[in-house]
């Protein structure tokens, strides 16, 4: 299978599965199985879930088409796609900020996907064995995320793979490994799910999830909704831009798009039921738990399950693997764009990003606990909040939205959609849909996106006045 991740010579994508395969290894991760379900116990549960889909429907894939459109058509990154298309405008600016929120999204991911790996030591070693107390489940998170050491060790290991992995690696084999690795933390979110919605006081969770209360629904549920959208589907920074360069002009842009979007959204919802269910069953837990959530109520699933600790480090283990797919295209664009413009070679780009990012996470991982000025900058739904909900808040949700608006924008109104349109058409044919799309894109993005914003920063401020 070709490599896109070459020298000099700018190579293509095998196939379009091959295409499919690397977005949708960029678009799961901890983003559906850590970040959605908490995100939708902040947000009031199931009508936060319909808010969702709208968005991933209405906003993600006719912005995920463009960032496709802009990618394959300039076979460039970011920064070079929208100076490709509009020569010599300010609108490269937008591909600089994509850049910056890459390595703003790469630093605090980091330290998430470090917590991942450190689970699959604390379970291998036995941390959890016959724990059946909730409470003390709850508090070997909280001791665990608040050890400096412990987190930044963790922290600089699932880095150090990143960088490995990026630096070179791609080539030998991460793309035949996650085709078999990625069904397989399917397969086992699947028997989680069984578990789960079959335990005893189950049909609780089960309502918080999947019976809307649309009265919840407020101008944060909607800016959340959008935020998550474009955090899961990995698009408003220039992720899929850069993966869609490498796509040939063979292939059929529209329907690789969807089958990105089919499989995000299927394990999202998966790991939703995962875990609301299992959720109310546990005396204590709230789903507000926040950024632990996850963290505190699978050891507990696991306890419920033959050899469930096996399962436990086996699932925690398949999750790492997921995040690291996941943080191989945000440093990737940043990468890409140090070495097509900047003409760095690709080990300097990729280890010195790497090392930057890593100073950048620190106060992230100090944020958990371990430095009570970080833990607790501002407060929101369920608590005081920390340096890495405020990077999560500002970069992996208001500056997606922000760079996805622009986007659409760009390609509605600058690029033109008699362009567009031919990029879309190759290698499809006629796109029937494609007059619902233009106006998604140049009227429907942009004015929601930007009343949405507007809302919100008014209210943000208000608030702090
Ligand atoms: N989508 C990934 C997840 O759900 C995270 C991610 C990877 C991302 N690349 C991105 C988010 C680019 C935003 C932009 O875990």
């Amino acid at each position: 299978m070709a490599s896109p991740h070459g020298g000099a010579k700018r190579e293509i994508w095998g196939s379009k599965f091959a295409f499919v395969l690397a977005a949708a290894g960029s678009a799961v991760g901890l983003g559906n199985i850590w970040r959605f379900p908490t995100t939708v116990g902040e947000n009031g549960g199931a009508a936060f879930v319909v808010i969702y889909l709208l968005c991933v429907l209405v906003v993600g894939l006719p912005v995920m088409l463009c960032e496709l459109i802009l990618g394959r058509r300039s076979k460039r990154n970011p920064v070079g796609a929208f100076e490709h298309v509009a020569p010599g405008s300010p609108w490269k600016a937008v591909g600089g900020v994509g850049v910056v929120t890459g390595l703003a999204i790469l630093s605090y991911y980091s330290v998430v996907a470090g917590w991942t790996l450190g689970y699959v030591y604390k379970i291998v070693a036995g941390h959890f064995s016959g724990e059946t107390d909730p409470e003390a489940v709850a508090g070997q998170f909280g001791d665990f995320v608040s050890s400096p050491l412990a987190v930044i060790v963790c922290t600089t290991l699932f880095m150090g793979l990143t960088v490995t992995v990026v630096a070179g690696g791609v080539r030998s084999g991460i793309e035949r490994w996650t085709k078999i690795l990625m069904p397989l933390l399917f397969f086992m979110l699947v028997l989680l799910v069984l578990r789960s919605v079959t335990l005893e006081g189950a049909s609780e969770g089960l309502r918080f999830y999947l019976e809307p209360d649309l009265s919840q629904i407020t101008l944060s549920t909607v800016i959340a909704a959008l935020g998550q959208a474009f955090f899961s589907l990995s698009l408003g920074m220039g992720a899929i831009i850069t993966y869609g360069s490498y796509i040939s002009k063979k292939d059929d842009l529209v329907s690789a798009g969807i089958m990105v979007l089919i499989a995000d959204t299927t394990v999202a919802l998966m790991a939703g039921f995962a875990i609301f269910p299992a959720l109310f069953t546990v005396e204590g837990l709230e789903p507000t738990a926040g950024a632990g959530l996850i963290f505190v109520v699978l050891p507990n699933v696991f306890n419920q399950i033959p050899l469930g600790m096996l399962f436990g480090a086996l699932f925690f283990g398949l999750l790492c693997i997921a995040a690291l797919t996941s943080t191989v295209s945000l440093l990737e664009v940043v990468a890409a764009y140090l070495i097509d413009e900047r003409k760095w070679s690709r080990l300097k780009a990729t280890t010195l990003t790497g090392l930057f990012c890593l100073v950048l996470a620190i106060p992230s991982a100090l944020s958990t606990g371990a430095s009570s000025t970080l833990s607790a900058l501002y407060r929101a739904e369920g608590g005081s909040k920390g340096f890495l909900d405020l990077m999560d808040l500002v970069f992996g949700n208001v500056l997606l939205v922000v760079g996805g608006m622009l986007i659409a924008v760009f390609v509605g109104w600058r690029m033109g959609l008699g362009e567009a349109r031919k990029e879309l058409e190759e290698g499809r044919g006629r796109f029937s849909l494609f007059s619902l799309w233009a106006v998604l894109v140049k009227y429907v993005c942009p004015l929601a996106l930007l009343a949405l914003l507007a809302q919100f920063v008014i209210t943000t401020i208000r608030s702090l006045g």
